[in-house]
């Protein structure tokens, strides 16, 4: 399974990226987790798309997520909502042709405090379900109090490291039943 990982934290120490790749170490060796970068895709803007070709970076970025098997989602919550760089970088990747129709797809995510960015991934769900992407409904991953559980850029609690590890095996069956049938 070739999973694209997309990270809603642009921030060198993301709590969210260190999900993504401590991800990265958990998987079964014969998967794989490459993080996608949303840091240099310009601002959603109809005029920089010029008979259906899009800036360098936005077609890099949509090439990336149409060769995914999978995606996995992790996202801060921002001001009780989806963080602007990812609703920009999903923005990109529904503009025709949507490279995110019938993905299979998890969200997870890392917030300061104790909801864990469920106010997040709430509308982030409403929004990929709008795109006809293929949402795993459980194991709901909300990682809250990411102070006392990131350190460095690296994920540090054993606890959580084992719930994602768990939630990655669950994934992984969803994702290879809506690919594969
Ligand atoms: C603009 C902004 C808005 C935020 N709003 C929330 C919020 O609504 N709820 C919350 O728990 N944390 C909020 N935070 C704090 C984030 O949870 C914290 O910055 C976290 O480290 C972001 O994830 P990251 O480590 O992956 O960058 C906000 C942070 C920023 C920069």
């Amino acid at each position: 399974m070739k999973i694209v990982g997309i990270s809603g934290s642009l921030r060198r120490d993301s709590w969210n990226t260190a999900a993504l790749k401590a991800a990265q170490a958990l998987l079964p060796a014969e998967h794989t987790l490459d993080i996608v970068a949303i840091g240099d895709l310009p601002l959603m803007n109809q005029d920089l798309e010029t008979d259906g070709k899009y800036p360098a970076p936005v077609e890099t970025f949509r090439a990336t997520v149409l060769a995914a098997d999978a995606l996995l989602f992790a996202t801060p919550e921002y001001n009780a909502s989806i963080p602007a760089p990812l609703k920009n970088a999903i923005d990109w990747g529904s503009r025709p042709a949507n490279v995110f129709l019938g993905k299979p797809a998890a969200i997870i995510g890392v917030g300061a405090g104790v909801l864990g960015t469920a106010r997040a991934q709430y509308p982030l769900r409403q929004t990929l379900g709008v795109l006809s992407v293929q949402l795993l409904g459980q194991p709901e991953v909300f990682i809250g109090s990411g102070g006392q559980k990131f350190a460095g850029g690296a994920l540090t609690d054993e606890p959580t490291r084992e719930f994602l590890g768990k939630m990655l095996e669950t994934f992984i069956a969803f994702a290879a039943r809506v690919k594969f049938g």
